[in-house]
């Protein structure tokens, strides 16, 4: 039976390039993770987009003297060309700039305040009087209170990585003049995410399989009490608040419209299909479950924010699952080195084939600590496991097969008791790489695909079909045709990580049929193969750099 499966990814903010930390953190465990819901049937909807409102975006476009705007079409733009060159697919990647989103986002602002998880209330905020203007978070600077940085930004100090207020800051100056703001009397709109805080202890306390340190840190924030939040911002970029009250100059901000994206996007979805009712299948349905990819400074606000505004909402799904990763850093390498932070997306195309970029960040998934890549690991993963393991394999037995056979695969004789646990085992392991996989353990499940991939190389080396081709060519034909009824199986497990190698096989081998491993019917040509994964040059690699 089919299951509807909403696989929900963090929005990136399309202020500037994601790099391969955000690919390892969010993006590829979600795209793994819908590949395979996909192949065993499920109906997936694998949605996200890029967060064009908030500072981040209006600060870049501040500094480059262009508008917020013209920031966020450069970064969108870039992002598809990524998840393009990545084999990341979406169901539907759009933007929160479209209108869909807007209306959504204000449908659901309306519910909240009408039932009464919306208020109107005053607070002292920082004013610029030389522009006349209330300033957000991030158009504060000043000397951070807790390490002395002088550039600490109203939000958070970069330098100790503590979150402030705009308030905390010691010589706070204001980012528009450079003037010292003032403290003044302003209005905002607040979620009152307070009146939630046993519904979602008791939430939280009721789900299963989520991993430790998302539910710990949940638990923890709401132990430590839950605070209302502001909702809006003095910002003239962002959804429009859908009613008056404020008066001019304000907007919604960035964080509560960005959650509801997933929401939107569903729904955007429904429209580009021309169904409209599709969305309820993946919000409404009790069945349906839902994922959500996101980094591990992303918890907050998707396993209590996003949680609080649907209960408050009422009518729509919380989520099944928030595998949020921990960080990647990017340790060694002259890139790291002379640029101070790690590889962009496209920089880590430019360097890697993107299945075997896909195999060394998923073999180094931070699902439950945070983990160091490097290029020389990534190269090394790539040269003596990937191709090592599983490239020259399948390289091994297509050559063998279209060398010795004709170009297709020969008739199957008996198969001895060894053939036969090699095809078990690899069925074996298909069965375990599911459970592992469905339960977002996704670095397991690759680990388990190639234990199933080096189970034929160790048959192989055991029964050694390159010796028996001269003696006994009939026994020879059997071990061949038993290791590609297993790679048939192999390969199965290793494509949702590995989608353009798996394609190069499919072409040959035919479509999976599912999550099973099939017999490759006799007959079936065997082309000449060409490598699957290209041996990387390191020493070329950091020339380069
Ligand atoms: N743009 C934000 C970030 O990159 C938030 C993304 S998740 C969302 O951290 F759901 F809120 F959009
Ligand atoms: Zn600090």
């Amino acid at each position: 039976m089919s299951k509807p499966i909403l696989v929900a990814v963090a929005w990136p903010y399309a202020s500037g390039s994601r790099h391969l930390g955000h690919l390892a953190g969010a993006y590829l465990p979600a795209d793994i993770f819908a590949r395979y819901h996909r192949l065993i049937g499920n109906d997936v909807a694998m949605v996200s987009g890029s967060d064009v409102h908030g500072t981040p975006i209006t600060v870049r476009a501040d500094a480059e003297g262009v508008s917020p705007s013209a920031i966020a079409e450069r970064f969108h733009a870039e992002f598809v060309d990524n998840w393009e060159r990545c084999g990341i697919k979406w169901e539907c990647y759009t933007s929160t700039g479209t209108e869909n989103h807007a209306r959504v986002t204000q449908e659901m602002f309306m519910t909240l305040l009408e039932k009464g998880h919306i208020d109107k209330r005053r607070s002292e905020q920082f004013y610029d009087e030389e522009v006349g203007r209330f300033l957000p978070d991030r158009y504060v600077e000043g000397t951070c209170p807790h390490c002395g940085y002088t550039d600490a930004r109203g939000d958070q100090c970069d330098n100790c990585g503590r979150t402030l207020d705009p308030t905390d800051l010691i010589d706070p100056r204001s980012k528009m003049s450079g003037s010292v703001p003032v403290v003044r009397e302003t209005e905002h709109f607040y979620l009152r995410l307070s009146d939630f805080a046993d519904q979602l202890g008791e939430w939280l306390d009721s789900r299963v399989g989520w991993r430790s340190h998302v539910l710990n840190f949940s638990k923890g924030w709401i132990t430590e009490g839950l605070h209302d939040r502001a909702i809006t911002r003095d910002l003239e970029w962002g959804v429009k608040i859908p009613v008056d009250d404020l008066g001019p100059g304000k907007r919604i901000y960035v964080w509560f419209d960005a959650v509801i994206g997933y929401l939107s996007a569903a729904k955007e979805l429904s429209e580009r299909r021309g169904e409209p009712d599709l969305w309820r299948r993946f919000w409404q349905n009790p069945d349906a479950e839902s994922y959500y990819f996101v980094g591990k400074d992303n918890v907050p606000f998707h396993a209590i924010i996003w949680p609080a505004m649907l209960m408050g909402n009422g009518g729509l799904n919380l989520p099944t699952n928030v595998p949020a990763n921990q960080y990647v850093t990017f340790k060694g390498g002259k890139a790291s080195a002379s640029r101070g932070v790690g590889l962009t997306i496209g920089e880590g195309l430019d360097m890697f084939e993107p299945d075997s970029l896909r195999y060394a960040l998923a073999a180094s998934f931070p699902e439950q600590s945070d983990s160091d890549i490097s290029i020389e690991e990534i190269a090394r993963r790539i040269n003596e496991e990937l191709a090592a393991t599983w490239g020259n394999l399948v390289n091994r037995v297509l050559s063998m097969i279209h060398k010795n056979h004709d170009g297709a695969k020969p008739a199957t004789g008996e198969r001895t008791a060894e053939d036969l646990q090699l095809l078990a085992t690899v069925e074996e392991l298909l069965a375990k790489e599911a459970k592992q996989i469905e339960s977002v353990e996704l670095k397991a499940g690759l680990r388990t695909a190639m234990d199933s991939a080096q189970a034929v190389n160790i048959y192989l080396n055991a029964t050694e079909p390159w010796r028996s081709a001269k003696t006994d060519p009939e026994r020879s034909a059997t071990v061949l045709t038993t290791a590609l009824d297993a790679i048939n199986g192999v390969r199965v497990g290793l494509s949702p990580y590995l989608p353009f190698s798996s394609a190069k096989l499919d072409a040959i081998l035919g479509e999976p049929t599912g999550w099973e491993r099939v017999d490759v019917p006799d007959g079936t040509p065997i082309p000449k193969p060409s490598p699957l994964f290209p041996k990387v040059d390191l020493e070329a690699l950091e020339a380069d750099l």
